[in-house]
């Protein structure tokens, strides 16, 4: 780590916490290492008025941020994480430990965006991650800190505008769901079978498919990496797929095109298999059978779709509470491990919401009134 110490600087006077940081030193070639980023300490000052400030206490761990660890970002996306600063636009829930904003008092708990850090200062109102980070106090009553960084947040969000917007769920639609044991898959998969319909969920490892049959309740289930994945499909789906939620691209959309039945939809929501890919990955072989099926093709993104926010949390707040819906989190203790968990999810090492559960610094009082 390096230290304000070792830097020679002499504190800031408005300081209230000595805080850590993970930043970017290196744009990942291939995988994600532990040695592209770097562990800063950093002053972190009390707020000043419209803002608060935030003992972060879990961040979230997602596959999109590795769209951003690199020169450029897919246009129209967030931009590249620059190098050598903090990371802002990261999901993470805290404690408000300072506020001097309107509306949010010391003890709340709360979502905001400056995560991949164990303090922020946050000010209230400004919209961060096309709205869905927005510092945004949190009913923990319904379910625990952590959970409004999955089910009850933008993973629950991106699961919902995506099957009942995006794919336009109908009844009787036959659905399947890719990389169905991560954090978005593992509710929109879910989801689908809460609202009644038929699911098969793939994912890359025996065990996982154990937890989607056995835990998640899916109809059917394979292991992606155990065939050719139109055979496995066929298996899993013999009459074939009305819906495809895509969280893969790749070979699993080309697979899904095969088997999509006429007038079927796919909800493009990510394409994790291109995510590292050294050249222009090229698009699926048989994209014809758009146009003879008659097929909808829709991506969509959370931002996209914040108007349904309060809906969402409502209705997957009362599936947590009546034990319909389940939230398994893969937990990585300390900020400083934050990279290696990113580089696990990458590898497929998670089940369910990836977390970095954080341990604070020591917080000042405010001098400020
Ligand atoms: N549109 C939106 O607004 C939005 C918002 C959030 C996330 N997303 C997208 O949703 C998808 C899931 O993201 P997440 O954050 O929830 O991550 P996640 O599903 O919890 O973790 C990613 C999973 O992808 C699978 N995977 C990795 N490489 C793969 C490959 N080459 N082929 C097949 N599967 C592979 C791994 O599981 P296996 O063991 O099964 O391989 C891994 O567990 C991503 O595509 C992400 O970009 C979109």
């Amino acid at each position: 780590m390096h230290t304000l110490a070792e830097s020679g600087q002499a504190p800031r006077e408005d300081t209230a916490v000595i805080g850590r940081e993970v930043w970017p030193v290196t744009y990942p070639r291939g995988e994600v290492r532990a040695s592209d980023f770097r562990v800063v300490e950093v002053e972190v000052r009390h707020p000043r008025p419209g803002e608060v400030l935030v003992r972060n206490t879990w961040t979230s761990v997602d596959a999109a941020l590795r769209l951003r660890l690199r020169e450029t970002a897919p246009p129209g996306y967030f931009p590249a994480f620059p190098l050598e600063e903090p990371m802002d636009g990261i999901m993470t829930v805290g404690e408000v430990v300072e506020s001097r904003a309107d509306g949010f008092s010391p003890g709340d708990m709360v979502w905001h965006a400056l995560g991949w850090r164990d303090y922020a200062v946050v000010e209230a109102g400004k919209q961060a991650l096309g709205g869905v980070g927005t510092l945004t106090k949190l009913d923990v009553d319904v379910a625990p800190p952590q959970a409004h960084l999955g089910a009850l947040g933008a993973n629950g969000l991106t699961a919902y505008a995506g099957l009942f917007h995006a794919a336009g769920l109908r009844d009787g639609d036959v659905v399947w769901v890719s990389a169905a044991a991560g954090a978005v898959g593992s509710l929109a998969a879910q989801m689908a079978k809460i609202r009644g319909h038929r699911v098969i969920g793939s994912a890359g490892s025996d065990e996982k498919v154990r937890y989607l049959l056995e835990e998640l309740g899916l109809d059917g289930a394979f292991n992606y990496k155990r065939g050719p994945l139109p055979d496995l499909l066929r298996e899993a789906a013999p009459d074939g797929i009305d819906v495809y939620f895509d969280n893969v691209g790749g070979d699993h959309l080309e697979a899904a095109l095969g088997a999509l039945r006429r007038s079927g939809r796919v909800a493009i929501c990510g394409m994790i298999s291109e995510y590292a890919a050294k050249e222009p990955p090229h698009g699926p072989g048989n994209l014809m059978l758009a146009v003879t099926k008659g097929l909808t093709i829709r991506g969509f993104r959370a931002s996209g779709h914040t108007h349904l926010l309060p809906e969402m949390r409502r209705q997957v707040g009362a599936w947590v509470r009546e034990g319909r819906l389940h939230c398994r989190e893969t937990i990585v203790d300390g900020l400083p491990q934050a990279p290696l968990a990113l580089a696990g999810l990458l590898r497929g090492d998670n089940t369910g919401k990836t977390l970095v559960r954080i341990d604070g610094g020591t917080h000042r009082e405010s001098t400020v009134d």
